[in-house]
Protein backbone atom coordinates (compact mmCIF):
# COMPACT_ATOMS: atom_id res chain seq x y z
CA UNK A 1 0.00 0.00 0.00
CA UNK A 2 2.29 2.76 0.93
CA UNK A 3 6.13 2.08 -0.01
CA UNK A 4 9.13 4.48 0.62
CA UNK A 5 12.39 3.57 -1.30
CA UNK A 6 15.73 5.07 0.58
CA UNK A 7 13.90 8.24 1.81
CA UNK A 8 16.22 10.74 3.28
CA UNK A 9 15.17 13.69 5.12
CA UNK A 10 18.13 16.11 6.87
CA UNK A 11 17.89 18.98 8.69
CA UNK A 12 20.91 20.97 8.21
CA UNK A 13 23.54 18.47 9.47
CA UNK A 14 21.25 16.04 10.75
CA UNK A 15 20.35 12.90 9.22
CA UNK A 16 16.64 12.38 10.72
CA UNK A 17 15.80 9.73 7.83
CA UNK A 18 18.95 7.96 6.28
CA UNK A 19 18.18 5.80 3.35
CA UNK A 20 14.81 3.87 4.62
CA UNK A 21 13.29 1.82 3.23
CA UNK A 22 9.80 0.69 4.48
CA UNK A 23 6.32 -1.03 3.37
CA UNK A 24 3.33 -1.02 4.79
CA UNK A 25 0.66 -3.66 3.91
CA UNK A 26 -3.20 -3.36 3.25
CA UNK A 27 -4.90 -4.35 6.64
CA UNK A 28 -2.24 -4.67 8.64
CA UNK A 29 -1.18 -2.65 11.61
CA UNK A 30 2.72 -1.51 11.65
CA UNK A 31 4.70 -0.39 14.59
CA UNK A 32 7.79 2.52 13.94
CA UNK A 33 9.46 2.01 17.32
CA UNK A 34 12.83 3.79 18.20
CA UNK A 35 14.98 5.76 20.64
CA UNK A 36 13.72 9.46 21.27
CA UNK A 37 15.30 11.09 17.75
CA UNK A 38 15.62 8.23 15.69
CA UNK A 39 13.30 9.83 13.11
CA UNK A 40 9.59 8.27 14.04
CA UNK A 41 7.83 11.75 13.94
CA UNK A 42 9.85 12.50 10.64
CA UNK A 43 8.62 9.22 8.62
CA UNK A 44 5.37 10.16 9.69
CA UNK A 45 5.69 14.02 8.79
CA UNK A 46 7.04 12.83 5.39
CA UNK A 47 4.52 10.31 4.60
CA UNK A 48 1.51 13.43 5.48
CA UNK A 49 3.54 16.02 3.61
CA UNK A 50 4.44 18.01 5.94
CA UNK A 51 8.07 17.89 4.98
CA UNK A 52 9.77 17.23 1.52
CA UNK A 53 12.05 13.78 1.26
CA UNK A 54 15.38 15.30 0.58
CA UNK A 55 16.04 12.08 -1.82
CA UNK A 56 14.29 8.43 -2.43
CA UNK A 57 11.11 7.99 -3.11
CA UNK A 58 7.55 7.67 -1.90
CA UNK A 59 4.53 5.93 -3.63
CA UNK A 60 0.62 5.33 -2.27
CA UNK A 61 -1.52 2.66 -4.01
CA UNK A 62 0.90 3.02 -7.05
CA UNK A 63 0.53 6.80 -6.62
CA UNK A 64 3.98 8.80 -6.00
CA UNK A 65 3.04 11.54 -3.48
CA UNK A 66 6.77 13.09 -3.48
CA UNK A 67 5.15 16.65 -4.91
CA UNK A 68 2.02 16.27 -3.75
CA UNK A 69 0.36 18.51 -1.23
CA UNK A 70 -0.83 17.14 2.95
CA UNK A 71 -4.28 17.74 1.12
CA UNK A 72 -4.21 16.07 -1.83
CA UNK A 73 -2.35 13.18 0.46
CA UNK A 74 -5.41 13.40 2.89
CA UNK A 75 -7.92 13.12 -0.33
CA UNK A 76 -5.97 10.11 -1.41
CA UNK A 77 -6.83 8.48 1.67
CA UNK A 78 -3.90 9.15 4.55
CA UNK A 79 -4.67 10.58 7.80
CA UNK A 80 -2.21 11.36 10.80
CA UNK A 81 -2.55 12.17 14.71
CA UNK A 82 -0.09 14.61 15.98
CA UNK A 83 2.45 13.77 18.90
CA UNK A 84 1.68 17.03 20.17
CA UNK A 85 -2.48 17.15 19.87
CA UNK A 86 -4.04 19.34 17.58
CA UNK A 87 -6.95 20.33 17.49
CA UNK A 88 -9.40 22.95 16.94
CA UNK A 89 -9.31 23.94 20.69
CA UNK A 90 -12.50 26.95 20.06
CA UNK A 91 -14.79 24.34 18.19
CA UNK A 92 -16.89 22.00 19.99
CA UNK A 93 -16.44 18.21 20.16
CA UNK A 94 -18.78 17.35 17.08
CA UNK A 95 -17.88 20.21 15.27
CA UNK A 96 -14.04 18.38 14.93
CA UNK A 97 -15.44 15.42 14.33
CA UNK A 98 -17.45 16.48 12.09
CA UNK A 99 -14.62 18.83 9.93
CA UNK A 100 -12.67 15.94 9.74
CA UNK A 101 -15.36 14.33 7.67
CA UNK A 102 -16.17 17.29 5.18
CA UNK A 103 -12.35 15.43 4.09
CA UNK A 104 -14.20 12.46 3.14
CA UNK A 105 -16.16 14.54 0.24
CA UNK A 106 -12.80 15.64 -1.40
CA UNK A 107 -11.82 12.48 -1.99
CA UNK A 108 -12.51 8.80 -3.94
CA UNK A 109 -11.21 6.16 -1.65
CA UNK A 110 -12.62 2.58 -1.03
CA UNK A 111 -14.38 3.58 1.98
CA UNK A 112 -16.13 6.55 0.79
CA UNK A 113 -17.42 4.27 -1.84
CA UNK A 114 -18.51 2.13 1.06
CA UNK A 115 -19.30 5.21 3.22
CA UNK A 116 -22.18 6.31 -0.26
CA UNK A 117 -23.44 2.78 0.02
CA UNK A 118 -24.37 2.89 2.96
CA UNK A 119 -27.14 5.41 2.82
CA UNK A 120 -26.03 6.64 6.37
CA UNK A 121 -25.63 10.30 6.64
CA UNK A 122 -22.78 12.38 7.89
CA UNK A 123 -24.39 13.11 10.91
CA UNK A 124 -24.77 9.34 11.78
CA UNK A 125 -20.84 9.15 10.76
CA UNK A 126 -20.28 11.84 13.49
CA UNK A 127 -22.62 10.43 16.21
CA UNK A 128 -21.15 6.85 15.47
CA UNK A 129 -17.47 7.99 15.73
CA UNK A 130 -18.19 9.86 18.91
CA UNK A 131 -19.81 6.68 20.23
CA UNK A 132 -16.57 4.95 19.60
CA UNK A 133 -14.21 7.10 21.44
CA UNK A 134 -16.58 7.66 24.40
CA UNK A 135 -16.91 10.96 23.69
CA UNK A 136 -20.96 10.91 22.81
CA UNK A 137 -21.50 12.73 26.59
CA UNK A 138 -19.03 15.52 25.42
CA UNK A 139 -20.32 16.17 21.75
CA UNK A 140 -20.99 20.06 22.92
CA UNK A 141 -17.65 20.70 25.24
CA UNK A 142 -15.30 22.67 23.46
CA UNK A 143 -11.85 20.68 22.42
CA UNK A 144 -9.70 22.81 24.86
CA UNK A 145 -11.83 22.28 27.27
CA UNK A 146 -11.03 18.44 27.02
CA UNK A 147 -8.99 16.25 29.75
CA UNK A 148 -5.66 15.28 28.15
CA UNK A 149 -6.90 11.61 27.75
CA UNK A 150 -9.98 12.67 25.91
CA UNK A 151 -8.32 15.03 23.77
CA UNK A 152 -5.97 12.33 22.40
CA UNK A 153 -9.22 10.02 21.70
CA UNK A 154 -10.60 13.21 19.61
CA UNK A 155 -7.61 13.07 17.57
CA UNK A 156 -8.28 9.83 16.82
CA UNK A 157 -11.58 10.01 16.08
CA UNK A 158 -10.91 12.99 13.66
CA UNK A 159 -8.27 10.70 11.65
CA UNK A 160 -10.89 7.59 11.59
CA UNK A 161 -13.43 10.52 10.48
CA UNK A 162 -11.59 11.30 7.83
CA UNK A 163 -12.59 7.43 5.81
CA UNK A 164 -8.87 7.32 5.44
CA UNK A 165 -7.34 4.01 4.70
CA UNK A 166 -3.90 4.44 6.13
CA UNK A 167 -4.07 5.37 9.22
CA UNK A 168 -0.52 7.33 10.57
CA UNK A 169 -0.94 7.45 14.42
CA UNK A 170 1.99 9.30 16.59
CA UNK A 171 1.90 8.52 20.38
CA UNK A 172 -1.61 8.07 20.27
CA UNK A 173 -1.10 6.34 24.15
CA UNK A 174 1.23 8.93 25.51
CA UNK A 175 0.23 11.17 28.84
CA UNK A 176 -2.71 8.61 28.70
CA UNK A 177 -3.18 5.95 32.19
CA UNK A 178 -3.29 1.84 31.61
CA UNK A 179 -7.31 1.98 31.48
CA UNK A 180 -7.27 4.79 28.29
CA UNK A 181 -4.51 2.62 26.71
CA UNK A 182 -6.05 -0.69 26.87
CA UNK A 183 -9.49 1.30 25.53
CA UNK A 184 -6.95 2.59 22.74
CA UNK A 185 -5.70 -0.99 22.23
CA UNK A 186 -9.40 -2.10 21.44
CA UNK A 187 -10.02 0.97 19.23
CA UNK A 188 -7.02 0.95 17.24
CA UNK A 189 -8.08 -3.03 16.49
CA UNK A 190 -11.31 -1.95 15.82
CA UNK A 191 -10.54 0.64 13.36
CA UNK A 192 -8.05 -2.30 11.63
CA UNK A 193 -11.20 -4.94 11.52
CA UNK A 194 -13.53 -1.77 9.99
CA UNK A 195 -10.44 -2.28 7.28
CA UNK A 196 -7.90 0.51 7.96
CA UNK A 197 -4.40 -0.16 7.71
CA UNK A 198 -2.58 2.00 10.36
CA UNK A 199 0.61 2.68 11.64
CA UNK A 200 1.46 3.07 15.32
CA UNK A 201 4.34 4.90 16.53
CA UNK A 202 4.72 4.71 20.10
CA UNK A 203 6.79 4.55 23.44
CA UNK A 204 4.67 2.57 25.54
CA UNK A 205 6.24 -1.15 24.30
CA UNK A 206 3.18 -3.20 25.87
CA UNK A 207 0.92 -1.32 23.37
CA UNK A 208 3.21 -2.36 20.49
CA UNK A 209 3.99 -5.69 21.52
CA UNK A 210 0.29 -6.36 22.10
CA UNK A 211 -1.14 -4.63 19.42
CA UNK A 212 0.94 -4.85 16.05
CA UNK A 213 1.35 -7.30 13.30
CA UNK A 214 4.58 -6.17 12.34
CA UNK A 215 7.23 -3.22 14.11
CA UNK A 216 9.80 -1.77 11.98
CA UNK A 217 12.32 -0.50 14.76
CA UNK A 218 14.31 3.11 13.62
CA UNK A 219 17.85 4.05 15.12
CA UNK A 220 19.73 7.60 14.30
CA UNK A 221 17.03 7.26 10.95
CA UNK A 222 18.03 4.49 9.74
CA UNK A 223 16.07 0.88 9.63
CA UNK A 224 18.03 -1.09 12.24
CA UNK A 225 15.44 -4.62 12.69
CA UNK A 226 11.88 -5.04 11.67
CA UNK A 227 9.98 -8.31 11.77
CA UNK A 228 7.30 -10.14 14.55
CA UNK A 229 6.93 -8.62 17.83
CA UNK A 230 8.58 -11.42 19.01
CA UNK A 231 11.82 -10.93 16.77
CA UNK A 232 12.11 -7.43 17.01
CA UNK A 233 11.91 -8.22 20.91
CA UNK A 234 15.04 -10.38 21.00
CA UNK A 235 16.88 -8.97 18.40
CA UNK A 236 20.69 -7.41 19.22
CA UNK A 237 20.36 -4.46 17.68
CA UNK A 238 17.15 -3.29 19.11
CA UNK A 239 18.68 -4.15 22.97
CA UNK A 240 21.56 -2.37 22.15
CA UNK A 241 19.80 0.65 20.59
CA UNK A 242 17.18 0.98 23.72
CA UNK A 243 20.13 0.27 26.04
CA UNK A 244 22.46 3.17 24.71
CA UNK A 245 19.39 5.56 24.84
CA UNK A 246 19.44 4.68 28.68
CA UNK A 247 22.99 4.94 28.88
CA UNK A 248 22.74 8.75 27.02
CA UNK A 249 19.49 9.36 28.97
CA UNK A 250 21.08 9.12 32.38
CA UNK A 251 24.36 10.65 31.61
N1 LIG B 1 11.63 20.53 12.04
C1 LIG B 1 12.84 20.11 12.44
N2 LIG B 1 13.90 20.93 12.39
C2 LIG B 1 15.13 20.51 12.79
N3 LIG B 1 15.39 19.28 13.22
C3 LIG B 1 14.38 18.41 13.29
C4 LIG B 1 13.05 18.77 12.90
N4 LIG B 1 12.23 17.69 13.07
C5 LIG B 1 13.02 16.72 13.54
N5 LIG B 1 14.31 17.13 13.68
C6 LIG B 1 15.45 16.32 14.15
O1 LIG B 1 15.40 15.08 13.47
C7 LIG B 1 15.71 14.01 14.34
C8 LIG B 1 14.54 13.04 14.37
O2 LIG B 1 13.44 13.65 15.04
P1 LIG B 1 12.02 12.98 15.17
O3 LIG B 1 11.11 14.01 15.74
O4 LIG B 1 11.63 12.37 13.89
O5 LIG B 1 12.31 11.84 16.23
P2 LIG B 1 11.29 10.84 16.98
O6 LIG B 1 11.79 9.47 16.70
O7 LIG B 1 9.91 11.17 16.62
O8 LIG B 1 11.58 11.20 18.51
P3 LIG B 1 10.59 11.21 19.77
O9 LIG B 1 10.48 9.79 20.23
O10 LIG B 1 11.31 12.05 20.77
O11 LIG B 1 9.28 11.80 19.34
C9 LIG B 1 16.03 14.63 15.68
O12 LIG B 1 17.43 14.81 15.76
C10 LIG B 1 15.34 15.97 15.62
O13 LIG B 1 15.97 16.93 16.42
MG1 LIG C 1 8.30 11.83 17.66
Amino acid sequence: MLELRQLSRNFGGVKALDQLDLSVHKGEILGLIGPNGSGKSTTVNVIAGLYKPSSGSLTFNGIDLSQRSTHERAAVGIARTFQNIRLFANLSVWQNVWAAHVVRDSGWTGLRKRWLASGRTARDEVQELLAFSGLAGKADVLAGNLAFGEQRRLELARAAASGAELLLLDEPAAGMNAEEIDELDARIRSLRDQGRTILLIEHHMELVMAVCDRIAVLNFGRKIAEGTPAQVQNDAAVRGAYLGAEATATT
